[in-house]
This record gives structure tokens, sequence and C-alpha cells, in this order.
């Protein structure tokens, strides 16, 4: 892709800061994020002259209207995400996720871009996700419970995305991706806290009996897919999973893999859980590799030993 002019919201995190650095040569990047995290101090995405970081919330909308005007496309990343961020603002959530995603697609139909790409979450799935495709009935969690909070409000974006698809014919792909990991990961998540605990020979915490599954995606894998679903001309009006269903393993076994990885003394502990949790999450990528040609290339091991060696150099810094 080069020449287009692309606003990605959410685009100082974790993923967005990742697609931004792979486009950035050949394009126009306006980043349009509220710097409630921070990935950007990580790259040189700051300095580089094809780059413009508007500090914004996706909840105003006339700032978010005058940051898309002018561009070809829309990334909409901005999201509260995360099980403890979730679990403490969820009713933030419920608004920046919903309302911000219907803020994101009324500028996209007003401007008029050529491709908005909405990021859902494998949550909407559910407890028990094996092999699940993209036609599967979704599931809601149980009300009361905040951390579904994120899950309904992903699930509901989605389904304004497909209406914003079927009656003003605005170009969209939802994008559902599975537990992404890898350098300069932002938001805490268990792959984080296992590698930056054994660097430090600290203690390695388990939350519950340590036999939930999940399949861990490598970012550049990750990128590798959102990339596909700017592009590909098929890809507009689907949804599509991106993960990697061969990097599977049981959060006990992750936890032992990283204290290898990094050649680590960490004792490694069993806690109490006090919420809900998913027990098993692997996707099916059939539709991805048949439509879009997607297949993930890094698996665990490697994956795992590119992140920790970042953040082995976070901890010298
Ligand atoms: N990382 C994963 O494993 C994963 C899995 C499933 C879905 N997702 C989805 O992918 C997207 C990106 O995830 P990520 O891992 O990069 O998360 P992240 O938290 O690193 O990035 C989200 C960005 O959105 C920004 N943001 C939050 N609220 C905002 C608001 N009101 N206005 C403007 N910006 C705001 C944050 O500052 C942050 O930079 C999110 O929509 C997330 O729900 C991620």
């Amino acid at each position: 892709m080069n020449g287009k002019r692309i606003l990605v919201t959410g685009g100082a995190g974790f993923i967005g800061s990742q697609m931004a650095r792979r486009l950035v040569d050949d394009n126009e990047i306006v980043i349009f994020d509220n710097m409630h995290r921070d990935a950007l101090r990580y790259t040189e995405l700051n300095d580089n002259p094809n780059v413009t970081v508007v500090s914004g919330d996706v909840m105003d909308r006339d700032g978010l209207f005058k940051a898309v005007e002018g561009c070809d496309i829309v990334v909409h990343l901005a999201a509260i995400a995360g099980v403890d961020t979730v679990m403490g603002m969820p009713t933030q959530t419920m608004k920046v996720n919903l309302l911000g995603t219907l803020n994101a697609l009324d500028a996209a139909v007003k401007f008029k871009v050529e491709r908005f790409v909405d990021f859902s979450t494998s949550e909407v799935f559910g407890t028990h996700v094996y092999m699940a495709e993209e036609h599967n009935a979704t599931a809601l969690g149980v009300v009361g419970e905040s951390r579904w909070t994120y899950a309904v409000s992903k699930l509901a974006a989605e389904h304004l995305v497909h209406a914003y698809h079927k009656e003003y014919g605005l170009p969209t792909v939802t994008i559902r991706p599975f537990n992404v990991y890898g350098p300069q990961q932002v938001g805490i998540g268990a792959i984080h806290t296992f590698a930056v605990n054994a660097i430090k020979g600290e203690t390695i915490e388990i939350h519950g009996d340590g036999n939930q599954i999940r399949a861990w995606c490598f970012i550049d894998d990750m990128i590798d897919g959102t990339l596909l679903c700017l592009e590909k001309d098929e890809a507009i009006g689907h949804v599509f999973n991106i993960g990697n269903p061969r990097a599977t393993v049981t959060v006990a076994n992750l936890a032992y893999l990283v204290r290898r990885l990094c050649d680590s003394p960490s004792e490694v502990v069993y806690t109490n859980k006090d919420y809900v949790d998913i027990e098993l999450r692997i996707p099916s990528i059939k539709k991805a590799e048949k439509m879009l040609g997607f297949w993930p290339k890094i698996d665990l091991e490697e994956g795992l030993a590119r992140t920790i060696e970042w953040y082995r150099e976070q901890a010298d810094d």
C-alpha cells in the first residue's frame, strides 16, 4: 500500500504503533489517541515527517471528524482493553468501545473513506472457543460481570460496523484478534507479566490453576493479517479471525516456558482468581487463509525469545 493518508485511532497503542511503523515509509499516518497508553515512546514515529500525532479522544466527535477529514483509510483500534482495565472502568469501556466506534463510523461515512477497518475481539466467542469460525454464533456473558462489558461493547460495535456497510455502503472490514503479544506491548498481559518477573527473578503468579488454554499470535503476524485486511478487496464486508492456532499452550505451560527462555530462577506460584475467565480460546484462521492468504509465521518459542529480548533491553535501560 502506498500514497494513502491513513488515520489510526488508538495509534499510540501496541498494535496501532506497530502497524504505523509498517506503513509509514510509503504513506502518511495520522495517529489519533488520547494517550491513555503510549507505545510511541518506544518507536521513532514521533520524529517521522510522515506522521501527525493528534492527541484526542474518540468520544470527542468534532475532534475526530476534523482528524478524519482528508484521510483515505480509517483503522479503528482505540478502545478500553485488558481485563484489569476493563474491570476497573466498565462504564467507560461500554462508552468508548461502542460510542467511539459510532463516531468513527459517522466520520468515515461523511468523508467517504475508501476502507474502514475495525478491531473487535476474540472474546465475542465467549468462554470456550475451539477452532471458532467467523460464522459461528457469538456469546454474551452474564450481566453484572464487569469483564463482559468489553466483549459486549465490541460485539455491538461489530454489528454497527456491518450495519454501516449494508446501509451506507461503507467499505468495512472487522478483525477479531486472538491474544497478540510481542515487543512494545504497553498493556499488562500474561506474557508481559511473566517475562518482566522472570527477568527480575521475582515470583511468577498464575491466577487460578493455570489450565486455561490460549493461542498466542506474535505482533508481526498480527500486522501481516491487518495489512491484508487493508489491501484486499475481497476483505470488504467481512469479519476475520487473526491469530495463530499452532501457538497454543496452557497458561501454566506458558509460565514455565517463559521462565526457561529467560533462564530464570523465579518461583511459579498459583493464586486465587476472583474474576470469570475464558477457559479455552483457539481460533480457526481458515477464512483468512483462504480469502486473504494469511498464514502466521512466528512460532511461540521464537516470538517469546524476541519479546523477552526486548523486555531485557528495557530492564537494562
Ligand atoms: N492485544 C490483543 O491481544 C488484542 C486482542 C483482542 C482485541 N484487541 C483490540 O485491538 C485494539 C488494539 O489493542 P492494543 O493491544 O494495541 O491495545 P492498547 O491498549 O495498547 O491500544 C489501545 C489504544 O487506544 C487508546 N485509547 C483508549 N481510549 C481512547 C479514547 N477514548 N480515545 C482515543 N484513544 C483511546 C489508548 O491510549 C491506546 O493507545 C483494541 O481495540 C483491542 O480491543 C487487542
